[in-house]
């Protein structure tokens, strides 16, 4: 089945290594990682993270990219080639709808906690932080959660900068992502990894993070850590696939989505190696929870040499990774919009974006004048944790289970062989083992576990 691409194309496979990983790449890995790590223990959380990445991640990545590398379409109308293929129920379709919204859905509060990290990188320049202490760094972040006006004008900030790129195109402005925003950002963390070397408490940070020491995992470590490994991988929701299908037909599937999954979790392990340093010169605890990034570190940059410009450098690494992410939530429902309403990039850009600004301005209240609505059908949370509970604990999880299953049990055999190449070989068996049983059941566990714990808690 060939069929004429309706979208442009990634100029190269490393254009969609690194779009790709520039989804993956985000507050997930620089902000969460670092903060479970620290609440969960350290070293043992770690590995379990690895295991959870290299068992459920990359086998589900790679069906995902599959799906999309096989239908070219957005998530919706790939899924619709596959099941007309494959002679199944149309229900199956169901996986790229929750895909879309789920995407907008993420996107609303996403939004929203970059703009923090956009309000830091002005506060981090104008020298804020200098001499602060923990209680004037706890301040400075409570009085910008109070704050609407401000809240709302980062967030709006920020989705125009993910529209601008959205509505230059795949080639141009997903593209660029891929050749500008990711090479500055590794250069940026090798810049803030050379100073954590110098200047903090480096050794200590490294045996925080890989001494395994067993007796500070429980058993809700180990559902944070897969749920984790969704999240940061960007799988389950159909990101990934339709940047798969913007690729060239040779795309050497396997090893691009080993490539992506490595990637990724290089940069969470040196986030980590950045930020523990920091942290521990100043004698602050690991596991300050979300604060982490946004009141120990100040504080601790705040009273290094340096402090101001590396600093503010950190914050302008944690805003450009939740960029790159942040195009990629709002691509499958552009993508559907244009092949399917016919729409302009430009007018299903508008249509989106401003529908994902005016949730997350509610987001946004959410820390203040709504943080009190709290009804029984958002499950008693206010909106911003509704819609983060929704998305990562239920939306994501239920996508890359129907996913793994879709292409494990249903996708014709013909279709898969066509994509992956021979299914014989031992490591082919392997995914398809994975996909078929390992993953279904470990993504139902976190299910199950995640909704009773939500419903109890
Ligand atoms: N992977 C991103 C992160 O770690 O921040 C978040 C994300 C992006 C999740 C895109 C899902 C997605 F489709």
């Amino acid at each position: 089945m060939s069929k004429a691409p309706v979208h442009e194309q990634w100029q190269n496979r490393w254009i969609f290594i690194l779009a790709a990983t520039g989804s993956a790449v985000g507050l997930g890995n620089i902000w969460k990682f670092p903060y479970i790590t620290g609440e969960n223990g350290g070293g043992a959380f770690v590995l379990v993270y690895l295991l959870c990445v290299a068992g459920l991640g990359i086998p589900i990545m790679l069906a995902e990219v599959l799906l999309g590398a096989r239908g070219r379409l957005s998530p919706v109308n790939s899924m619709r080639s596959a099941v007309a293929e494959s002679k199944v129920s149309k229900a199956w379709v169901s996986i790229g709808w929750m895909g879309v919204l789920a995407g907008l859905m993420i996107l609303c509060f996403y939004s929203v906690i970059a703009g923090w990290a956009l309000d830091y990188v002005a506060l981090t320049a104008i020298g804020t932080f200098n001499g602060a202490t923990a209680v004037d760094a706890k301040n400075i972040f409570e009085n910008m959660l109070a704050s609407p006006g401000t809240l709302i004008f980062w967030h709006t900030v920020f989705m125009l900068m993910t529209m601008g790129v959205l509505l230059a195109g795949v080639t141009k402005g997903l593209g660029m992502v891929a050749r500008v925003l990711m090479p500055i950002l590794f250069v940026v963390m090798l810049i803030m990894l050379g100073y954590a070397m110098v200047t903090g408490e480096f050794m200590q940070a490294v045996s925080f993070m890989f001494s395994f020491n067993f007796s500070a995992l429980t058993s809700k470590s180990i559902l944070i850590a897969l749920g984790h490994a969704f999240f940061t991988l960007s799988l389950g929701m159909g990101a990934i696939m339709a940047y798969g299908a913007y690729m060239h037909k040779d795309g050497k599937l396997g090893q691009t989505v080993l490539t992506i999954g490595f990637l990724d979790t290089l940069i969470a392990l040196v986030a980590g190696l950045c930020i523990f340093p920091i942290v521990f010169a100043q004698g602050a605890s690991p596991s300050s929870g979300p604060g982490l990034l946004f009141q120990s570190l100040p504080i601790a940059f705040g009273a290094m040499p340096g402090g101001l410009i590396f600093g503010t450098l950190f914050f302008v690494l944690v805003v450009i990774a939740a960029w790159s992410s942040a195009v990629s939530l709002i691509e499958p429902g552009v993508a559907w919009l244009i092949e399917t309403k016919k729409f302009t990039r430009k007018q299903a850009c508008l249509v989106l974006g401003m529908a994902v600004w005016a949730v997350g301005v509610l987001c946004a209240l959410s820390f203040n004048v709504l943080g009190d609505f709290t009804p029984i059908w958002l499950f008693g949370k206010n909106i911003f944790d509704f819609l983060d509970f929704a998305t990562s604990q239920l939306m994501l999880p239920i996508g890359g289970l129907l996913m793994a299953l879709f292409v494990g049990w249903k996708l014709a055999r013909p279709a898969l062989a066509h994509e992956v190449g021979n299914l014989q070989t031992p490591a082919m068996k392997m995914w398809l083992f994975a996909l078929r049983y390992i993953s279904p059941v470990m993504v139902s566990i976190v299910l199950v576990v995640g909704l009773y714990n939500a419903l109890l808690s």
